[in-house]
């Protein structure tokens, strides 16, 4: 099996990642490191903490950044995830409790006592990464794979959901993303190009409601307030599977097209948090591009494929 650290701010969407992470076979969720991001840090913790009890979960959970590590916070995204990040479910007051150490210190130990073998994934701003790229770099080399929910790369015409250009995980911290895009490890980003082919209606998510036991009751909650949020963009009940895809691409990678190239992204201004990657070889002049090594950006998905592969783990 695949051991996983999942880096994640729960959120709607990051709920159904954890429950597809539990109930796949093939992956080991190590532990949940927490960020801000869809709720506060304080919120997306006790999420954690909460589906950890709720369903007699062995992960660790950690708690990182509580904010961005240089621009002014966004603060939390309610009209998509509801109040308390998920949806119309309120977590109850949580029996197990967080790890000692803060996420990026957690990730670092626990990266560092089995080099080679742990997967980061990441599905909320990047803050936490960076944080381990500045304070652990002797890490960084240590890590399996990175796989990344953000960005968006203008494949199949999708840019961005929180700007025309910015997709949200990455405009919550671009300079985080800069960080852990510019680092020396081999990183995958899943991005809106190809989450936003990955809709599922909402005659599926009643079908794992009905099917896929508790998690897919659990999974039919959370999603109520986000189909509603949906309804208002797609004129139709569905949803995107963002965080679940880049979980999906761990176990089934076979199902995702990659293309190779160093990727920047805008900090500043109107277009920040927008995301570049260069695929020419040419060198120019004045080329940031340039010092970045190589990374994988997904730009095709088999999204009917990924839809049985998720209810059918389920
Ligand atoms: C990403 O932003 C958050 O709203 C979701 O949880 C997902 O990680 C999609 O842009
Ligand atoms: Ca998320």
């Amino acid at each position: 099996a695949e051991t996983i650290i999942l880096d994640t701010d729960p959120g709607i969407d990051d709920a159904m990642a954890i429950m597809y992470v539990l109930a796949n076979k093939h992956l080991k969720l190590m532990g949940i490191t927490t960020v801000f991001g869809n709720a506060t840090i304080e919120d997306t913790t006790r999420n954690a903490l909460f589906i950890k009890d709720k369903f007699n979960a062995s992960f660790d959970v950690a708690c990182g950044a509580a904010a961005p590590l240089i621009k002014t916070p966004n603060g939390p995204t309610v009209i998509v995830h509801g109040e308390h990040g998920l949806g119309s479910v309120v977590a109850d007051a949580p029996k197990s409790v967080a790890e000692e150490e803060t996420a990026w210190q957690y990730m670092a130990k626990k990266i560092t006592a089995n080099p080679g073998e742990i997967t980061l994934v990441a599905v909320g701003p990047l803050t936490n990464l960076a944080l381990l790229v500045q304070n652990a770099p002797e890490a960084v080399s240590l890590v399996k794979n990175v796989v990344i929910m953000g960005g968006a790369f203008g494949e199949n015409g999708h840019r961005g959901n929180v700007s025309p250009v910015a997709e949200a995980n990455v405009h919550d911290d671009p300079h985080a993303a800069n960080i852990v895009f510019a680092a020396n490890w081999p990183v995958v980003v899943i991005g809106l190009d190809v989450t936003h082919e990955i809709a599922c209606e909402e005659h599926y998510i009643e079908t794992l409601r009905d099917h896929a036991g508790e998690k897919g009751r659990f999974i039919y909650d959370v999603s109520q307030f986000y189909l509603g949020f949906y309804e208002t963009e797609l004129k139709r009940k569905a949803c995107y599977l963002h965080d679940p895809a880049a979980l999906v691409y761990v176990s089934r990678p076979e199902l995702f097209e990659l293309r190779e190239g160093p990727i920047v992204v805008v900090e500043e201004g109107g277009a920040e948090g927008m995301t570049i990657q260069k695929t020419e070889s040419r060198v120019f002049s004045n080329d940031a591009w340039e010092q970045r090594p190589s990374q994988s950006v997904a730009i095709s998905v088999d999204s009917e494929a990924v839809l049985n592969h998720f209810s059918d783990t389920l």
